[in-house]
């Protein structure tokens, strides 16, 4: 194992470090769930976020520092969100998704499977705490269009989220958790949802929002118009807006390799350990052996 993970992870390591990958993915990366807080309501953020009445709209500059080949990858990372929780990840329903209101069972889903009697599809609460906040790009007064289709894995598309499932008892209780979808779109197209819905392992992550299909120039200023609308107050989690040209893995990333190298190191501290301890448990056994053996005979021979 230790042979086979670690030029793995070294290999990994470099595609995200080294000097050219490093230099071709050029990223913008701007922290706004302070910032988007006027400033009277920053000392209890939590009441601000969940006053309706307060308008959520906010405007972030992003200045491109260096020439941005299309397509731009647009990434939401939220920090400190533990996505990966059991009760979490658990609380879906993998056979509802695919086959909706026909699949009946949804008592995996709790505390997010039924309202007012009646089933809610997508039950769960991944699905019940889906992202809600959006963005609008905005260039030297243009808009910039952003491609937000296939932004999900196909695999997930095809075959995890049904082709006619439906929306239904959606986000229609006294607690709203996060996004609503529009119930006329099937969930094989409700791709945030998609993406949302394949949980990340680590609680710093991003997800894929959307792409901008133009070149970004340097000395760009971009505009981004947001609604600053998912509550990460409550728990201290942060967001940040993301624009990356991304590499072959999907942006920098380290942990795959960091991981496979730990994973390759161990195995071979173990197996040295472990053949060290074979040897030296064997000599002895052998030694402790052999010396029961010459006493018995030794005792023998004097009888004899
Ligand atoms: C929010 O929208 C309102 C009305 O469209 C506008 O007057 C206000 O300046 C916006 N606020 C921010 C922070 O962009
Ligand atoms: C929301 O719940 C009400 C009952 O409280 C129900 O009449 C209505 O049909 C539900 N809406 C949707 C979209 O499921
Ligand atoms: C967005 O999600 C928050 C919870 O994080 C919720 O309180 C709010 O009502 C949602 N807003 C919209 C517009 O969906």
């Amino acid at each position: 194992m230790g042979v086979i993970f670690i030029p793995v992870g070294l290999v990994t390591l470099r595609a995200s470090h080294c000097v050219i990958f490093h230099s071709m993915v050029v990223e913008i990366v701007d922290r706004y769930d302070i910032d988007c807080v006027p400033e009277p309501s920053r000392m209890d953020k939590v009441s601000y976020i969940q006053d309706d009445s307060i308008p959520k709209n906010c405007s972030r500059f992003m200045k491109v520092h260096k020439y941005m080949k299309a397509p731009i990858y647009i990434y939401y990372q939220l920090d400190n969100y533990y996505q990966n929780h059991r009760r979490y990840v658990k609380s879906r329903s993998d056979k509802q998704l695919l086959d909706g209101q026909k699949y009946r069972d949804t008592s995996s889903c709790q505390p997010v499977e039924s309202n007012n009697n009646r089933p809610i599809v997508p039950c769960g609460l991944i699905a019940w705490s889906l992202f809600n906040d959006t963005f609008e790009f905005i260039r030297e007064g243009a808009e910039l269009k952003v491609n937000r289709k296939n932004i999900a894995w196909k695999s997930d598309r095809g075959h995890k989220f049904g082709k006619n499932v439906y929306p239904f008892n959606f986000q229609n209780g006294t607690l709203i958790g996060g996004g609503k979808l529009n119930p006329e779109i099937p969930l094989s197209d409700q791709e945030d949802l998609i993406v949302w819905m394949r949980t990340s392992a680590l609680p710093s992550f991003r997800k894929l929002y959307g792409r901008i299909e133009e070149d970004l120039d340097v000395d760009d200023v971009v505009v981004v118009n947001l609604m600053n609308n998912y509550n990460t107050y409550s728990f201290g989690g942060k967001k940040k807006l993301v624009l990356s040209t991304s590499s072959w893995l999907g942006g920098k990333n380290d942990f795959l390799g960091h991981a496979c190298v730990f994973v390759g190191c161990s195995s071979l501290t173990l197996a040295i350990i472990f053949m060290l301890l074979h040897a030296l448990w064997r000599h002895e056994l052998f030694t402790l052996e052999q010396e029961k053996l010459f006493r018995v005979i030794r005792t023998r021979s004097t009888y004899i």
